[in-house]
Order: structure tokens, then sequence, then C-alpha cells
């Protein structure tokens, strides 16, 4: 590159230009909000590229790379290349996983007039891509009817066994949705009896399929909860139970419909269809046959090198504090959305910092930007590397802010733990949007969202933020431009797509790294930690009146309602002290300790006994449920105490457990923020 750190004169130049820039734009475009205040902040907005990033994600998506091939350490020694010749200090963290390609696959349908089709299972013009499977399945083979399950949620089951189906035996057709994550619709089937799996997802690429893992939970199954060292055996019972007992094989749409429209039986229940996209409702049969499927799949399981690649910018000040951002580099095929617009966005943040940093700015506290490997086959390499260093990362771990399929298409998407609400709103009021020339991110995302609160919340396991957040009780942030591109997981996940319809320009691209950047800077330069924890507290508050309504009487939410209270409290008074510490130039020492707090009281979530339903996750607000039907997403040991009692006559007492569990993790929070024994 033409810019040379090596040379004084040059930097200051450089640097007035930037600065000259920054000045210019600030005069000629009036600005609805405050500008950043600090000279690295502008300095770092002012340096963003649209042709940088689209050159990195050209280079990382010119060849599929799936964790464990060759193709795969190729993009993680291009990252590692690339912060090194930023000058900034890489290093690389190996792990050996288990994971699982496939070996063989076949599927043709048995019409009733006795012709038999043939049904391709690969995409069209998609050589040299895996073809289509789903990790973990084991290897079976079935030859029946064929039936359709829809979602294959409880409730379908009950429609259909309601109409006299019976699916024991059969081959099931399901489509993706309804909120089931791949193991749970498997796993709901084979416990129905159905003997082979097949799903589809609806979209615009209709003959496009979905690749995706049936392991349940995360990390290497061979070493759950820990990292390297001892592993399990392969067949231990314990790493079989993380896998559906049936096999099942992605299929796309097209297939699904030649298999659908041939189905005869039972007629589709009418909510079923409304609930279709549009194109399929012409679809009454639901099986079981008289179409027979003859489905076989062989997979093999391996165990492989997986890669985690990290640029370490040393804080000056609070070395021993850490901001985490970090994306995952393997992707199913190309990966151009996912994940690797999230990569080119990291990629460029590297280049920005290493910029400031030339121009002597370092930061406060450490900055760690992860690269992560196998993250498709259950967020492995971040799982294992939390497990790894989990007690480093609860004693010096600020945040961590994760970005996967960074650019989708438009609008704003974040999800974050609600004491980052105000950090993120007042960033997004720094940064331009990218499809609308006047305008700031925050303009646009407020309108499209009529003015309510828009942040989402993080009890999805679909990211590398599930680890720091609900395993390690790390403040976290997830965001995206554009929700459900209709390329995922399939070979179509291109550059080319990305240029012609996600992000012709690379302005969201730009846009993502603004944000993601920002964050990083301000999470690592304030001098008090930018944390609100009266926005926590809200939020809990309107988590105990759902609860209330759906409670009702019965119930007792008074140890939840006394915790709120206190953490109420003890947020109000760290909000007067960050004040008055702001006003007072406080001591390094005073500040320290407040930030301490700040930083702890997401841990105080955490409970040692995780969850009733996967001790993995310790985190009692936000986490995985066991039934999807649960009409709550947070309190996850209440949601699903909740659903046992609704659908199994659970006992009330477990429910009233799980809500005193809930307040005793709000009050250690409490008790963290506040800060004194008692
Ligand atoms: C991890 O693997 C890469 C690629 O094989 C290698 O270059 C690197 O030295 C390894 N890192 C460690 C710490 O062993
Ligand atoms: C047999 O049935 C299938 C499915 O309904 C249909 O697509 C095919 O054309 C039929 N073949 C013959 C020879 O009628
Ligand atoms: C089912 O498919 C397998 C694998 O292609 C094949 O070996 C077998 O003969 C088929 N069975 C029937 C009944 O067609
Ligand atoms: C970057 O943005 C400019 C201005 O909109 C546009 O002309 C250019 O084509 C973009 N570059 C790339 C690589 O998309």
């Amino acid at each position: 590159m033409a810019f040379s750190g090596k040379n004084p004169t040059c930097t200051f130049l450089f640097f007035l230009t930037l600065s000259l820039l920054a000045l210019y734009t600030l005069l000629h475009h009036p600005f609805p909000f405050p500008a950043p205040s600090s000279p690295a902040a502008n300095v770092f907005l002012s340096s963003g590229s649209n042709y940088t990033v689209a050159a990195y994600l050209r280079q990382l998506t010119l060849r599929p790379h799936l964790a464990g091939t060759p193709l795969s350490l190729s993009t993680a020694l291009y990252v590692h290349s690339h912060f090194q010749s930023l000058g900034l200090p890489a290093h690389t963290t190996n792990f050996s996983a288990l994971l699982s390609y496939p070996a063989h696959s076949s599927l043709s349908a048995h019409f009733s007039n006795g012709s038999v089709l043939p049904i391709p299972l690969s995409e069209p013009g998609s050589s040299g891509v895996i073809p289509p499977y789903h990790a973990y399945s084991p290897s079976g083979a079935a030859h029946a009817p064929a039936v359709f399950l829809n979602c294959g949620r409880e409730l379908d089951y009950l429609a259909l066994a309601a109409q006299g189906v019976d699916v024991k035996g059969c081959v099931g057709l399901l489509r993706r949705g309804c909120g089931l994550s791949r193991h749970e619709a498997v796993a709901n089937a084979a416990a129905h009896g159905v003997a082979a799996v097949l799903m589809y997802t609806e979209g615009e690429f209709r003959e496009g399929v979905e690749r995706g893992t049936v392991m349940k939970g995360v990390g290497d199954p061979l070493s759950p909860g820990w990292a390297g060292g001892e592993k399990l055996e392969p067949d231990d019972p314990k790493v079989a139970r993380r896998f559906p007992g049936v096999p099942s094989l992605p299929v796309s749409e097209v297939a699904a419909e030649r298999i659908l429209g041939s189905l005869e039986g039972a007629r589709m229940p009418f909510e079923w269809r409304e609930s279709f996209k549009t194109g399929n409702r012409r679809f009454w049969g639901v099986g079981p046959g008289p179409t027979k499927l003859n489905f076989t799949y062989k997979g093999e399981q391996e165990m492989a090198t997986i890669h985690n690649v990290f640029a370490v910018i040393k804080g000056s000040e609070e070395a021993d504090r850490y901001v985490l951002l970090g994306n995952h580099r393997d992707a199913w095929t190309y990966g151009a959305v996912d994940p690797n617009s999230g990569t080119a966005a990291l990629l460029d943040i590297a280049r920005r910092f290493s910029l400031l940093m030339r121009s002597g700015w370092s930061p406060r506290r450490t900055i760690i930007l992860c690269s992560w490997d196998a993250e498709e086959f259950g967020m492995i390499g971040s799982t294992e590397w939390v497990e790894q260093n989990l007690l480093n990362l609860h004693s010096k771990a600020v945040a961590y802010f994760n970005v996967d399929c960074a650019v989708q298409g438009p609008g704003l998407f974040v999800s974050a733990t609600p004491q980052l609400d105000d950090l993120l709103v007042d960033v997004t009021k720094q940064v331009k949007d990218p499809d609308s020339e006047n305008e700031y991110v925050y303009e646009r995302w407020a309108a499209a969202n009529g003015g309510v609160n828009q942040i989402q919340r993080l009890s999805r396991v679909d990211s590398d933020f599930a680890p720091f957040l609900q395993h390690a009780g790390i403040a976290s942030i997830d965001l995206y431009f554009g929700k459900d591109f209709p390329v995922y997981h399939t070979a179509f996940d291109s550059y080319d797509w990305m240029m012609n319809f996600g992000d012709p320009l690379f302005h969201r691209h730009v846009t993502v790294a603004g944000i993601w950047g920002l964050v990083a800077l301000r999470l690592a330069d304030d001098p008090i930690l930018p944390f609100n924890y009266l926005s926590y507290a809200t939020e809990l508050q309107e988590y105990k009146n759902v609860l209330n309504t759906l409670l009702g009487e019965s119930i007792s939410l008074d140890p939840i309602t006394a915790a709120i209270q206190e953490f109420t409290t003890a947020a109000y008074e760290a909000e007067e002290e960050i004040k008055k510490l702001r006003v007072d130039g406080s001591t390094l020492l005073r500040r320290r300790g407040l930030n301490d707090r700040l930083m702890l009281t997401e841990r105080g979530f955490l409970d040692p006994e995780g969850l009733p339903g996967g001790q993995w996750f310790k985190h009692l607000i936000y986490g995985p449920r066991g039934d999807m039907d649960s009409k709550i997403d947070f309190f996850p040991g209440i949601a699903d105490a909740m659903s046992e009692r609704r659908k199994k006559g659970g006992e009330e007492a477990t429910i009233r457990h799980e809500i005193w569990r809930v307040s005793r993790a709000i009050q250690r929070a409490a008790s963290i923020l506040r800060g004194e024994v008692t």
C-alpha cells in the first residue's frame, strides 16, 4: 500500500487530509445528531472504503471453504497474513474437533402409476461445492411411503393424528420454519417413529438446497464443556445423544413439490396451506403415500483441525480488559453473505485500526479481532475457545460484538443485552445510512420500527455470541443488514449474488464496519464503560409483566419483583456514580472499580447448574428454550417449566423453583453492580 507508517511527515499529512475531510463533511452536512467526540472515531469513520471491503470479500469467496478442508485453511492463512501485513499482532489457535461430511446420498420417488423418478439432490451448476447434506446426520436408508409433516412441530403431529394419519415408518417431508432448529425438527420426527426425514426451505431460489447441522447444542461433541485435553470416544453414548436418531437430507423446493404434488390421503390442514409462501397452495394431500420414497444417506465423521485467527491490539492503559469483535470464516459453500460479508467488514476494521495506530492512537483497553472456524457445524471454533479461556474471559471480557451474515439486503437488525442499548442508539446516530443520501442509520432504523425499541434480545443459539453470552455471561451484540436472504446455505451464496442483489455498491458493508468499529472504539476507549443498566432493569420489569399476564394469580412472582427492585436501585445508583465520576475527573482506580462492576454485572445472571434443558447454558435470562411453542423468549428455565405444566401436567412447584432461581440470578447481578458486601 502507498501509505507507510515509517514516515512521520507522510503520516502527518495523511491525517491532516483525513481530518480536513472530516471537517468538510461536518460543515457541509447538517448533523441531526452530535458528531462523535473522539478524534479516533472521526478518523475511523472517514477511512471507510467500499473498494477495500469488496476486494476482501472477493478474495475470501473465490472458492468454497467448508471447515476442516484445505481451502478453508487457506482462508485462515489469508486472514492471518492480512492482520500481519497491517502490523497487527496475529496468532492462530487450532483445535481438533469431530466434523461430519457426506459420502453418498440418493433419493428416488416411486409413484403409484409405477414410474420411478430419481430426485436430484445437488444444485444445478454447483460442481466443486459440497453436496447438500445435514452434518452429523446418522447414515441410514428407508424405502417407505412419503408423508408431509409441515414444520414438524408437536402441533403438526397432533393435527396429523387428528386426521388419522400414522407417520410411523414413513419418510417424512418437512419444511424449515416455525422457529424449530434442524435438530429439533429431526429429533421430533424420530420420536414420532418417522424413518427418515427430508427437509426443504421455501424461497426465491427454488433449486437451492439449504445445508446445515443437525447437532444438538454447541461445540465439539467430543469435548462438551471443555476444550482440548481428553476427548470422549466418538461412539460414547453421550456423543450420540447430540445427534438425531434417524437420518435426514435437505432437498430443494422443486424436489419437495414433486413429492408433495403426488401425495393423496388426508387433506392438508387449512392453516398449513395458508402459511405456505405463494405458489404452493395447490397441494392437498399429506399422505402417507401412495408415493414411496427410496432414501439413502451415508455420512462420515472425521477428526479435523480447525483454526481460529486473532489480531490482538494491546490496550495502553488497561491491557487486561478485552473488547472482542468476532465473526466466523468457514462457509457451507462460497459464503459471500454467510459469513464472509462479516469477515470482509472485520478485515476492513483491522485496516482502519491499523491506520489509527500509525497516527499514534492505541486503545485504552485491548481489542481482540476474532475469526472463528467451524461455526456452521455448531459454533465449534468459538465455543472451544471460550471454554479454553473461560476464567480469563470471566474476569477480563468487557463485551463481545458478533457479526455473522453481515449483509443480506437492506435494513438494520440488531440484538443485544440491554445495558448496551444506549450505546447502539448513539453509534447508529453517527454512521451514515447506506441506502439514503442524507440520513443516519438510526433514522431509518427507528422509522422502520415505528419508534418502538427495535433491539432484539439474544436467546437464539444461531451464531458465535452463544458461548460468550449464554455460557460465559459476557455482554453481547449481534448485528446484520437485511434478513432471510434467499440463498442461505446454498451454492448460490456467492460474490455474484452479493454484487447483483445483496449489496451492489458495498455501501452496506461499509456501514456494518462503521457501526462495529465505532462501538468497539467506545467500549475500548471510553474512560467509563458505556453501559446503562437502567435499560436492563426496564427490560426485566417488562418480562415480569408478561409473565404476570401468562401465569395469572396462581403463582406468585414476588421473589422476582423484589429482585428487580433491588436491581433497579443498583442501576440508579450506578448511573449517579457514573455522572459523578464523569464530572469529578475521577482517579484511575475509582474508575476501574466502577468499570469492573459494570463489566461483571452480566456474570451475575449465570447459574452454575445452568438450564434444566441443557446445563452448558448458564444464563438464566437469555438462552434456548426446549419448547419452541413457548410464548416467551426470555427466562428459558421458567418458559420450559410452564410448557411442561401446560402440555404434560408438570408440577407447579417446578415453575416456582425456576422463578426463585431467576430471582436469585437478578439479585446476584444487583449485588455485583452495587459492589458492597452484606
Ligand atoms: C495452527 O495451524 C496453522 C496451520 O496449519 C499453523 O500454521 C499454526 O502454526 C498452528 N498454530 C499453532 C499454535 O500450533
Ligand atoms: C406417474 O405419476 C407421476 C406423479 O403423479 C407423474 O409425474 C408422471 O408423469 C406419471 N407417469 C406416467 C407414465 O403416467
Ligand atoms: C433404493 O436405492 C438404493 C441406493 O440407490 C438401491 O441400491 C436400491 O436398490 C433401491 N431400492 C429400491 C427398492 O428401488
Ligand atoms: C463504491 O461506491 C462508489 C460510489 O457509490 C461506486 O461508484 C463504486 O462503484 C463502489 N465500488 C464498488 C467496488 O462497489
